[in-house]
């Protein structure tokens, strides 16, 4: 087999064979494809897609590249996981995992980095002093068992085609493909060996799915994926239009995550979590337990707590702050009828929260804080946006990427606020 004869079965629109995928996932994860071979037949795919057969394959091959996991004998509680598509603020993982575990689920969340204009939750938590994303199989599972919860990045040995695919595509434009979105997910999932998975499936500007259509066809991919590896999948389908909550960036979302654990938070992060809790729990055969108590009552705080430093991490630190702010002010008085996920996810990036080059590091303080979401009203000459970086030289690139970012309707318009859960999928 030659990987030139792959690629171009793909640039000329033909279906690759079991064969094909088997031998080129295989010879990339080993270092015989190079990765500029992997770009191009990444591209192609992302052009030219790929039917359910090839992609239940590429996501056989990819579980196959490296071992598979399995909690079920070592754990008491049943095991509940959850994956987003990626988003802008998207930091529900951040206070979702303590709350299941709170909840009387375990919760094994392999996580990842950021990826394009999307944040990472291993990246964010990383901005908390002392904690480690990478664990051994055996302290996974015992922070896991002692906790309830664990948040680290997927061992080397997991899935590995998907670590090294997944940081290739992160810099080589090709994403947005709901082929490899829904392998690079679900391989992982089902070789972490998980007995029930919700999805959260993003949709709108923000999300590498723009439209209800694609993100409807991502969800159904991966669901069925999902049940054919015996996993219970459901999935919610929601939005995206504008960033989660009111901040975009590592430590910024920790900050935030910390203020749901503590019964506060902006309502839109509160809400989703909650939805996507009751989910989890009800896939897990939980359905009696009762998510919002948990947040109320502080019991999701201290599993939080315990997690964050079974992981090295000290929950009491101070956070990094950036060294360098500038502020947005309202150009008018009125309404906010739109803030864009996208826009803020690109000035986010472009300050520092996300890489450039695959071995690019993140800063801890950059991102971008907004004072206030779609619905709420500002005032000309008031604080519109903060943005955090360390490199003030980047202020005016990352400006550019917001200046059509908002619109400020007339004072008195009326504003309907989008629902987070457009669909669900099971
Ligand atoms: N999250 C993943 O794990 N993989 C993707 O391809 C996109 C989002």
């Amino acid at each position: 087999m030659d990987v030139i004869s792959v690629i171009r079965t793909k640039r000329d629109k033909g279906e690759l064979s079991p064969e094909q995928i088997d031998w080129v996932i295989d010879a990339y994860t080993r270092g015989e494809v190079a990765d500029e071979q992997m770009s191009a037949l990444a591209m192609a795919i992302l052009l030219n897609g790929m039917n359910r057969d090839e992609i239940a394959r590429w996501t056989a091959a990819m579980i196959a590249s490296g071992e598979r996991m399995d909690f079920s004998s070592s754990l008491s509680r049943p095991t509940a996981d959850k994956h987003s598509t990626g988003g802008v603020g998207d930091k529900i993982t951040l206070p979702l995992a303590p709350l299941v575990a709170a909840c009387g689920a375990a919760v094994p969340q392999l996580s990842g980095r950021g990826l394009g204009h999307t944040g990472g939750t291993l990246d964010k938590l990383e901005s908390i002093p002392g904690w480690r994303a990478l664990l051994s199989n055996e302290e996974m599972l015992s922070v896991l068992d002692g906790t309830g919860a664990v948040i680290c990045a997927a061992g080397d040995g997991l899935a590995p085609a998907d670590k090294k695919l997944y940081a290739l595509r992160d810099v080589t434009g090709t994403v947005e493909a709901i082929p490899l979105i829904a392998s690079s997910i679900m391989s992982k999932k089902i070789a972490e060996g998980t007995g029930s998975l919700v999805l959260d499936v993003k949709v709108g500007s923000g999300a590498f799915m723009k439209t209800i259509e694609d993100a409807r066809e991502l969800a159904s991919t991966m669901v069925a994926l999902g049940k054919d590896s015996g996993v219970r999948t459901a999935a919610l389908l929601t939005d995206m239009s504008t960033p989660l909550g009111l901040t975009a960036g590592n430590a910024l979302e920790v900050r935030e995550s910390v203020e749901v654990l503590a019964g506060g938070g902006p309502a839109d992060v509160v809400e989703l979590t909650l939805a996507l809790a009751r989910e989890m729990l009800d896939a897990a055969g939980l359905k009696d337990a009762d998510p919002a108590k948990a947040l109320a009552d502080g019991s999701a705080m201290d599993v939080w707590r315990r997690m964050i430093a079974a992981q090295g991490g000290d929950p009491d630190a101070a956070l990094p702050v950036a060294r360098e702010q500038h502020v947005v002010m309202a150009p008018a008085t009125g309404v906010l009828t739109r803030l864009d996920a996208y826009d803020i996810g690109v000035a986010a990036w472009r300050l520092g929260a996300g890489r450039a080059r695959k071995e690019d590091p993140v800063q801890a303080g950059a991102g971008v804080e907004m004072h206030a979401k779609p619905g709420d009203t500002v005032t000309a000459g008031r604080p519109l946006l903060t943005l955090h970086t360390d490199t003030p030289e980047k202020f005016d690139y990352a400006l550019k990427s917001l200046e059509s970012s908002f619109d400020i309707a007339p004072e008195g318009t009326s504003f309907t606020r989008k629902p987070i859960v457009l669909d669900r999928i099971a």
